[in-house]
């Protein structure tokens, strides 16, 4: 991709060629890095990290300059309300900043500190700027949804000169305990300090001042001594103001303004989340050392191609979400800044007894946040279980949308289908080959000359009868749209983004200029509600001319990616609706984007109210609510396909579960086993998507000669037949915000040996645990056993030999995935292959129960339309199942009485669907003499046969009850006593 990214200036072009001879010269990776800062050259960062190296180093005869008034401290409904003064030089000058703590119902704490001149307005900006004055403060706008209330429970339980004692939470079981001098926050759960702001003391809230100008330096400044005074680090002026960064200078009309503070997670070894990078689940640390990375992890959403592994750098997305992990206990917090941030992250034992050498001593995670600028507003999470801290911090910033059913199923991917008959074509060799997929996707080529909206009429003369020959087999088309809007006339879309102001604007406040693919463009500012409005009305079916209600769109280089930029991105200084910086609203930009797209889908004519699909590049806390996410431009390599599923697993336990890894890898060729195992490891990922470069081979499944193709083949009729515990998992993930995929941590907090694992997860509460082979010619999987349950290969049913704690090893040659189920689970399967999810909606199911030590086992499924939002107003089924000793029974979740619902067409039809088998693995061996049992259903009972395998040479005895014909919305029972 890099190669189609130069501008038509000369100098651009210039540029390209000493780069072309840099990537010859010196290795790829290297190249990329540079592209974009270090810490060291982001000023901000640099002051920061400087700024805690100066702290550090005085121990404990420092003190942080930050003080909160005791006068001033109000406490009422939940919230306390303060100033902190911050002495800014040794003559008692102090800024005043205010300061908020509330109390959440949910348990979770609020910390947020803004600026008061900031909020008077009463700063001047340099360079004429036209930016607002104020602190950035909407992020909350776009991230939080709900889970603010305030929780009037939360009563003082001290005060006095020192500081303040608050309980709140469950059972009043937290308390956050504020000291006034220095400024700090413990909070604490049962007594216990979890969590504290500004423990090491390395707050740092840069505030508004006039650029002087000075020859020389006013005496004392640069000694930095004094306990009231900013240490001399943070007085490098140099960074003060405008900075330059690859020949592009940011012109910083406010001059330094960044938020800074540590975190530290007592008693916590691990910490995860802050995605998007690549790299371990479990963070690395990051100042130095061995292993340890050297640079903080940044978070400034950006088109990092051909990205490397194993690294701090940013990604395309940002979630400021962190969680700490120790034996039994989780907590977190949020960062609710979208502007450019970077946070450390240091270990330290800390031993409860000196003599006692390290004996029992418990590490801390010190972490420290840095953001450019806007508030420093923080969420703390004090669990204590992972699926605690994610709900509450999904009710703040909202559950995974419940997906298009299709979007579960697989996507067929390239840059680029040429034509529609080329779609046509590759949609019926799927066919011919019986390969399901459910979705076939068309890249930037198929717009005239990269005009969103538009059609390449030469390639695509009739778009609609590709749709409709996709829709004919129940599939869809994805097409892309991107934010950059080519900037020529006669093109109505740009026409329109000019004539009604609705571009983003640059420092002087004229339409922003930059070049992407179209070459020059301006970018739709989708922070503007008039914006959002514009584009909604772009997408009517009557005004996308070619698309049908079986179209749906991908967002692309939205961080926003801007080829001439600096860090390929929009300078910081250019202006968004309302008036503010680029600079504050940088992370949030793509989410913006993908917002305006979704609304645009959620109706497309009157009286059409549809579950959207957007595929998003950029994300930020929050975009979970509107679809689904990929990691980018990844590459056709073995370390690639290891590299997917920690990020997917970081994904997931950030609340932003839907997502995906190109399959195959994005650049190159894979060799055939590659592509084999990423098929079967992609099978497993949220969402399916094979994708290819331009310069990539034609690599769709049924081109593979045999033994690939079949092994592909297998690999997504295994997805296909998993659909319904893959849509159960998207519902739980819609309620309360788990993971789709599961990490050891997550699911077993209390078992230690698991919490770095990040190769192997279980698949919702479904009891699938998965290791894809990621290695070459590697022809087994050591599987980490996280429990005393039984486990069973998902295919053979051979009983493992398991032990918490230890791994067991499965054979794994090419054509096989290393799938166990584990003891105590039910789920649901459609087993009749067929070409797409829309032609299994109302096949029956097969139920399988794995049974556990107690020869018990419990599992759900649920059922909606997959399309419409009916399912709000009781259009689903939803049933759990349980085998409990000898009888089996599926009852409605939750004891819900479905008999009120006025049924909709869907339920109506779904009524039909019936439970075709139900496979019992691990059957006891009493069952063997039966060949009957009965099946009681609305007071019917009917006979069923059972077919009983005794357990024979390692496999478990297993039992195959059916056919059943129960129908699946009913409840009905089995007796097997
Ligand atoms: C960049 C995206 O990451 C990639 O998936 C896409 O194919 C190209 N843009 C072209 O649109």
């Amino acid at each position: 991709m890099a190669t189609l990214r130069f501008s038509s200036r000369p100098w651009a072009a210039f540029l390209f060629v000493l780069g072309l001879i840099c990537v010859l010269l010196s290795p790829a990776v290297a190249v990329k890095e540079n592209d974009f800062k270090k810490c060291e050259q982001s000023g901000f960062c640099k002051r920061n990290r400087a700024y805690a190296d100066n702290v550090a180093s005085h121990g404990s005869a420092w003190a942080s300059p930050y003080k909160v008034l005791p006068e001033q401290v109000s406490f009422k409904d939940g919230s306390l309300n303060a100033i902190v003064l911050k002495a800014i030089d040794d003559q008692g000058a102090t800024v005043e900043l205010p300061l908020t703590v509330s109390f959440l119902k949910s348990g979770t704490a609020r910390v947020t500190v803004d600026e008061k001149l900031r909020q008077q307005k009463s700063i001047e900006l340099r360079h004429g700027s036209q930016a607002r004055k104020e602190r950035y403060n909407e992020a909350e706008g776009w991230a939080i949804v709900g889970g603010l209330d305030v929780d009037s429970e939360a009563t003082i339980a001290s005060q006095g000169d020192a500081g303040i004692k608050i309980t709140y939470g469950p059972n009043a079981a937290f308390e956050a305990d504020i000291t006034y001098s220095p400024f700090t926050v413990a909070f604490k759960r049962d007594g216990v300090t979890q969590v504290k702001l500004n423990d090491r003391g390395f707050m740092n809230m840069e505030h508004w001042r006039p650029k002087l100008e000075k020859t020389t330096k006013p005496e004392g400044e640069e000694s930095g001594e004094g306990n009231t005074s900013e240490p001399a680090p943070s007085n490098d002026e140099s960074t003060w103001w405008d900075e330059t960064f690859g020949g592009n200078t940011d012109s910083k009309p406010r001059g330094p303004e960044s938020v800074a503070l540590d975190i530290t997670f007592h008693g916590y070894e691990h910490v995860y989340g802050i995605p998007e990078h690549t790299g371990p689940m479990s963070l690395r640390e990051t100042r130095g050392g061995e292993g340890n990375f050297e640079e903080p992890y940044r978070l400034y959403n950006s088109d990092v191609f051909e990205y490397i592994l194993n690294s701090p750098m940013t990604l395309y997305g940002a979630i400021p979400f962190m969680q700490a992990q120790r034996k039994d206990s989780t907590v977190g917090v949020f960062w609710l800044n979208a502007a450019e941030t970077w946070v450390d992250i240091t270990k330290a034992k800390e031993a409860k007894n000196p003599l006692a050498l390290g004996i029992g001593a418990k590490t801390n995670t010190h972490t420290h946040w840095i953001s450019e600028s806007g508030l420093m507003d923080i969420f703390v999470f004090l669990g204590p279980s992972p699926r605690d801290v994610l709900k509450s911090y999904t009710e703040l910033t909202g559950t995974t949308a419940m997906p298009q059913e299709f979007a579960i199923g697989y996507h067929q991917c390239r840059w680029n289908y040429v034509s529609d008959d080329d779609v046509k074509e590759v949609d019926r060799k799927f066919d011919k080959f019986n390969i399901p997929y459910d979705v076939i996707w068309l890249d930037i080529e198929y717009t005239d000359d990269k005009k969103y909206f538009t059609w390449q009429s030469d390639m695509f003369k009739d778009p609609i009868s590709m749709g409709e020959q996709l829709d004919a087999h129940g599939r869809k088309l994805v097409t892309i749209i991107d934010p950059h809007i080519k900037n020529v006339g006669g093109y109505h879309v740009s026409d329109e983004l000019k004539s009604k102001g609705l571009a983003v604007k640059n420092k002087e406040g004229k339409d922003f200029d930059g070049w992407c693919w179209p070459g020059s463009s301006h970018w739709i500012d989708a922070f503007n509600p008039a914006a959002i409005e514009w584009w909604t009305s772009l997408f009517k079916y009557a005004s996308f001319k070619g698309t049908m209600k079986n179209t749906f769109v991908w967002n692309d280089m939205n961080e926003p990616s801007v080829f001439n930029g600096p860090e390929v991105t929009m300078p910081k200084d250019n202006l968004h609706h309302g008036g503010w910086e680029h600079r504050d609203v940088h992370n949030i930009n793509g989410m913006t984007f993908h917002n305006a797209t979704y609304t645009a889908l959620l109706s497309r004519e009157k009286g059409e109210l549809r579950r959207p699909f957007v595929l998003t590049r950029s994300f930020y806390s929050g975009s979970q609510r509107l679809g689904a996410m990929w990691t980018g431009d990844n590459q056709a390599s073995w370390e690639h396909l290891g590299a997917a599923v920690p990020m997917i697993l970081a994904q997931g336990i950030s609340g932003f579960p839907f997502a995906g890894a190109d399959v195959g890898g994005f650049f190159g060729n894979p060799e055939l086993d590659l592509q084999a195992r990423w098929f079967q490891a992609g099978a497993f990922y949220p969402f399916f998507r094979g994708h290819a470069h331009i310069d990539a081979r034609r690599r769709e499944p049924y081109l593979l000669a045999e033994p690939h193709r079949s092994i592909i083949t297998a690999a997504l009729r295994l997805r296909y037949a998993l659909l319904p515990a893959w849509y159960t998992a998207f519902f739980h993930a819609n309620q309360d915000g788990s993971p789709i995929v599961r990490p050891m941590y997550w699911t077993h907090p209390s078992e230690e040996a698991g919490f770095d694992i990040d190769d192997q997860f279980f698949v919702g509460s479904t009891g699938l645990l998965v290791k894809p082979v990621v290695e070459k010619d590697k022809t087994s999987a050591d599987i980490f056993i996280p429990d005393d349950e039984l486990y069973f290969d998902y295919f053979t049913y051979k009983k493992l030999a398991t032990h918490k704690g230890k791994h067991v090893t499965v054979d794994a040659p090419l054509e096989s995935i290393p799938v166990l189920m584990r003891g105590g689970h039910i789920f649901p399967r459609r087993d009749i292959p067929r070409r797409s999810s829309q032609l299994m909606k109302f096949d029956d199911y097969t139920l399988v129960v794995v049974i556990g030590k107690d020869g018990k086992a419990e599992g759900e499924l649920y059922v909606d339309d997959g399309d419409s939002f009916d399912y709000e107003s009781g259009q689903f089924v939803h049933k759990t199942f349980t085998l409990d000793g000898s009888t089996f029974t599926s009852a409605n979740a939750g004891g819900r009485d479905a008999s009120s619902v006025k049924k909709g067409s869907w339920l109506k039809q779904f009524d039909n669907v019936a439970v075709d088998k139900i496979i019992f693995v691990n059957a006891p061996s009493k069952w063997s003499s039966k060949k009957e049992v009965e099946i009681e259903s609305g007071g019917n009972k009917t006979p069923v046969s059972l077919d009983f395998h005794k357990a024979e040479g390692g496999r478990a005895a297993f039992a195959v009850l059916g056919r059943v014909g129960a129908k699946i919305s009913a409840d009905f029972s089995v007796d097997f006593s």
